[in-house]
């Protein structure tokens, strides 16, 4: 099958060497010229996949033409570049092709929309849309290593259809018709990844940052339903398990950015150092502004906001958490006898 492949960070690549590993004639398109031509002849990218090579038959290249007889086409940008990469994209793409975003956030141009959403509209709802999203960092992905992902859709067939195409011994592939969770969870884990972080970064405990995750999750789900999801896609791939990679793996920039923070450096510093796109800083705007639209109580959302945003102190935040008023674990209120 002819995919083209948008966006040449480490998630695009490894995307790209999966397909390639399944049969399929890949064309990996790349935003800027010089990375470009460091790819074409270099073959590789030792800083985002260090040992991995791109094989000779990935064709690579700056234009967006070859999205013209694509019969798929993967959407692997940071989250600020979404909306303008689909923009673009619709202007060559055929109607009726599916497209597969990767991409974990929301849409902040867009009144912070889910990027299926985003995606749908720039290409006139004349595209099916796929989330595809679970615990796969692009290092252990590239190498082969194995791991599970949900492709999420409205569309039951394309959501097939990109479980077959990414489908092999190392990387399983479910279907699942909850975009709406998916998407939700992908954007979100990355809030607590970076919350777990600062955990780690101040020296707190395991048990601190088990508690942390787990209540992260429960918030994230109750906004999440709020907006249309499933609760149980919370407990899934997308959810839990992306959810538990990030917030664990030294790959994950958002817990290395959480680290730095933790052990006294100002959001901005630490995300300087961590040198890539922190997209749990962008996250947690989202959250804290869509928590207040829907009227959604998001106690960790908004400590996060208050350090990332307000320059807050991490262990007064910590301090103000656990002082919060008595409360039950879960949504339901108790049964009386
Ligand atoms: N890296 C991973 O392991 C991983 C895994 C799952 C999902 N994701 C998600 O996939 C998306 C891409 O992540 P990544 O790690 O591959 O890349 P990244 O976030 O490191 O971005 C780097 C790449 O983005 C491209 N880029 C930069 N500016 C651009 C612009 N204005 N327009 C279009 N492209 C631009 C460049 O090609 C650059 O190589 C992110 O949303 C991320 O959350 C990443």
């Amino acid at each position: 099958m002819k995919i083209f492949v948008l966006g040449s960070g480490g998630w695009g690549m490894a995307l790209a060497i999966n397909l390639h590993k399944n049969g399929h004639n890949v064309t990996m398109w790349t935003f800027f010229e010089e990375e470009c031509k460091k790819l074409q002849t270099e073959r590789k990218n030792e800083k985002l996949l260090p040992g991995v090579i791109i094989p000779d038959d990935i064709y690579i290249t700056t234009s967006m033409e070859g999205a013209k007889d694509a019969e798929l086409v993967v959407l692997a940008v940071p989250s600020f570049a979404v909306a303008t990469t689909a923009e673009n994209l619709a202007k060559v793409l055929p109607e009726g092709i599916p497209v597969i975003n990767v991409g974990k956030g929301l849409d902040a141009k867009h009144g912070y929309c889910r990027f299926s959403e985003t995606i749908k509209k720039a290409m006139n709802n004349k595209n099916p849309v796929v989330a595809l999203t679970g615990p796969t960092h692009a290092e252990e992905v590239s190498r082969g290593i194995p791991t599970a992902i949900v492709a999420a859709s409205e569309s039951r067939n394309a959501a097939e259809l990109t479980q077959d195409v990414f489908m092999n011994d190392t990387f399983r592939v479910y279907t699942s018709p909850d975009i709406v969770g998916a998407e939700l969870g992908g954007a979100f884990k990355n809030i607590i990844a970076l919350g777990a972080g600062i955990s780690d970064g101040l020296g707190l405990g395991d048990n601190s940052k088990a508690a942390f995750m787990t209540r992260g999750l429960t918030e994230i789900a109750r906004l999440g339903v709020k907006l249309g999801a499933r609760q149980d896609t919370f407990a899934g791939l997308s959810g839990v398990g992306d959810l538990i990679v990030t917030c664990c793996s030294m790959h994950s920039r958002n817990r290395r950015a959480g680290i730095l923070i933790g052990q006294g450096k100002s959001a901005k510093e630490a995300m300087d150092e961590v040198g890539a796109v922190v997209e749990g800083y962008y996250a947690t705007e989202a959250g804290y502004q869509l928590a207040k639209k829907m009227g959604v109580e998001m106690p960790i959302v908004e400590a996060m906001y208050h350090v990332l945003y307000e320059g807050g102190n991490a262990r007064d935040a910590i301090g103000k958490l656990m002082g919060r008023a008595k409360t039950h674990e879960s949504e339901e209120v108790w049964i009386t006898k």
